[in-house]
């Protein structure tokens, strides 16, 4: 987590720092920093909250450099105070440190700084960096960095500068992103190549312990023994696109809108209806090793984990391919067991999220190939795996996904179905399912059209401070993941269950203060549900349900029902999620909470 940015060059670089760290936000919003050089002087300045609020401070300064340094936080070590933002300076105030990532072995450091009389004043991990670089600095910037780099365990990227050093940025990175952008006489440096697209499209990237010099005139790379090396220029081939709210209150709402479009941008050009098949013409794989795959194994975390969870069912259902979806976090401990023809899915929308490239770093080390799902170009993900199918979702803002979701949603549906006819499905199975995924985003504007109901549904639900979510089947991810919107969004507690454990202990919870949201629309395991909605209705809870037109018993059961359009019940996680997507909204809007940046929260989580 945590957005780096450095600028060296003719213009003046605050504003392009400061500029580059706020859309970095999405790694971290909690507090930022900035450094810089005048005159050989190392000035900083640090504020709580958001870049913008640092902005404000700056631009009354009217700070003119070359060379600057910027952070956006996301505490780990450490509360998010002023005295524990990014920069870090050593005692004397000669270097600055901007860092992205843990250290492991803070305390064994500090515990050396201290023993050569050297203090630490901050809660953080990284402020150790800062005093190790000017301990070790004996006249070169570049040595003292590399020199301290085998001293520090961890994951973690870092920018410094150094005030005896004005025309340099020294940066090194471990197994965190780090970009850095090539202008023509000026140098970036960005924990992701997005945040300096509008001024160059050449990067490289840092690779394991590799450490760069940067001045204006070019960049120096260097390996882990110090010796020099020659990076791969890359050509960034994604747009800038600058994100704005047009006139929606919130981004999140205006991406829970955009949802019509994105669903027809991951279809668009990847199915033949004729033939009932899916056209991936960017699967690197060819048909003959999609035919051998005997084992699927998905990783991924949160949101992606849902989109995971739901494609597993589809794949083993229509595919008939053992799947097992695993959490990231816990899979990169384990010892997997390989064998061969296993293919590996990691999903991810950022492509920078520190366990799935652990777990699929560790997948791939063992032998499967590995296929990204992923919405970011450029991205550690992207440039990694085997082969990766993009989203087309455009930039999410908003740090709780939802049109990400739904995309991932598209993109496995027609991977599966591509695995399904290559096995046992038939073209005019294939050609019902395409009817059906293709008419999603029209059902998903009559979704949205109903938006007014969803607001006062929302209003009457908005004070309760416990939910349970239930579904089952197809509905059982669908209620994880309208369970973790509404707590992230609304910090509400929302305990997502597939709904025939209830009775297994959860159902002790139920009582009028405890609503459930049903998710009703998989229609296999629809008289099921309906059942146990009655053993809660029999407990004195309230059941909001969601489920498809036509299903008029549920009406006789619940308190409050939102319908759906009807559609195969493999499809039926779109329609039911965005319905969770607005009344989590709403519910957050109601109780007035911060619904694009939630508190304690970063989009790209970088660290394990
Ligand atoms: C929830 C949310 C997170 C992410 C998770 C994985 O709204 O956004 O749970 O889904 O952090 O992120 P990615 O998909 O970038 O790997």
């Amino acid at each position: 987590m945590c957005g780096i940015f450095g600028y060296i060059g003719p213009r003046e670089a605050t504003s392009i720092v400061l500029d580059g760290i706020q859309k970095l936000e999405y790694r971290g919003y909690d507090s930022a920093g900035i450094a810089m050089i005048n005159d050989g002087v190392l000035c900083h300045e640090k504020e709580v909250g958001k870049v913008s609020r640092l902005q404000e401070v700056v631009s009354a300064k009217n700070w003119e450099t070359n060379l600057a340094i910027a952070h956006t936080r996301w505490a780990t070590h450490g509360r998010p105070t002023q005295g524990n933002a990014h920069p870090h300076l050593d005692t004397q105030k000669k270097c600055a440190v901007v860092h992205n990532g843990i250290i492991e072995n803070h305390d064994t450091v500090r515990h050396l700084l201290e023993k050569r009389g050297i203090t630490c004043i901050s809660d953080t991990d990284t402020e150790v960096i800062a005093h190790l670089i000017a301990y070790l600095y004996k006249g070169n910037f570049l040595r003292a960095v590399q020199r301290a780099l085998p001293l520090l365990k961890g994951a973690f990227a870092i920018a410094v500068i150094h005030h005896a050093h004005p025309g340099e940025i020294v940066c090194a990175a471990k197994e965190s992103p780090l970009a850095i952008g090539i202008g023509k006489g000026e140098m970036f440096v960005a924990s992701d190549s997005g945040a300096f697209l509008k001024y160059t499209r050449r990067a490289i990237y840092l690779g394991a312990s590799e450490v760069a010099l940067l001045t204006e005139h070019g960049v120096e790379a260097f390996d882990a023994q110090f010796a020099p090396i020659e990076k791969k220029r890359e050509e960034l081939s994604h747009s800038v696109e600058e994100a704005s709210k047009g006139d929606y209150q919130h981004f999140m709402l205006k991406e829970i809108h955009e949802q019509p479009q994105t669903l027809q941008n991951a279809l668009l050009a990847r199915f033949s209806r004729d033939y009932g098949t899916a056209t991936l013409d960017n699967l690197n794989f060819s048909d003959e090793e999609l035919k051998k795959v005997e084992r699927i194994v998905i990783l991924a975390c949160g949101t992606s984990l849902h989109a995971g969870m739901i494609a597993a069912h589809m794949l083993e259902e229509k595919a008939r391919i053992p799947v097992e979806v695993e959490i990231s976090s816990e899979f990169r401990y384990k010892n997997p067991i390989v064998k061969d023809n296993t293919l590996a899915i990691a999903i991810s929308q950022s492509g920078e999220t520190a366990d799935t490239l652990a777990a699929m770093r560790e997948l791939r080390e063992k032998g499967a190939r590995i296929l990204g799902i992923c919405n970011m170009q450029g991205s550690t993900m992207a440039r990694e795996v085997d082969s990766c199918l993009f989203l087309r979702a455009g930039p999410e803002i908003g740090v709780a996904a939802s049109k990400t979701f739904t995309s991932q949603l598209i993109v496995l549906s027609l991977l599966s179905l591509h695995f399904a006819r290559m096995r046992q499905m038939s073209q005019q199975e294939g050609v019902l399912f395409i009817d059906a995924l293709t008419k999603l985003p029209e059902q998903i504007r009559q979704v949205l059209l109903g938006s007014g109901q969803i607001i006062e549904i929302a209003k009457k639900y908005a004070a309760y401070e416990n939910f349970f979510y239930l579904g089952r089947r197809y509905m059982y991810p669908t209620a994880l993941e309208g369970a973790l919107k509404l707590k992230e969004i609304a910090y509400v507690n929302a305990n997502g269950y597939p709904a025939g454990e209830m009775k297994h202990g959860p159902i002790a919870l139920i009582n009028e203060m405890c609503p459930t949201v049903a998710f009703c629309a998989d229609t296999y395991t629809y008289p099921k549900m309906l059942s146990n909605l009655m053993e809660v209705k029999a407990r004195g809870g309230k059941v909001l349900a969601i489920a498809p037109g036509g299903a008029s018993d549920i009406a006789a059961i619940a308190d409050d029902v939102i319908w759906v359009p009807p559609t195969l019940d493999e499809l039926a996680p779109v329609a039911s999620t965005i319905v969770g997507q607005l009344f989590s909204y709403y519910v957050a809007k109601e109780r007035g909470t911060e619904i694009d940046q939630p508190r304690n929260l970063a989009k790209s989580v970088t660290v394990e």
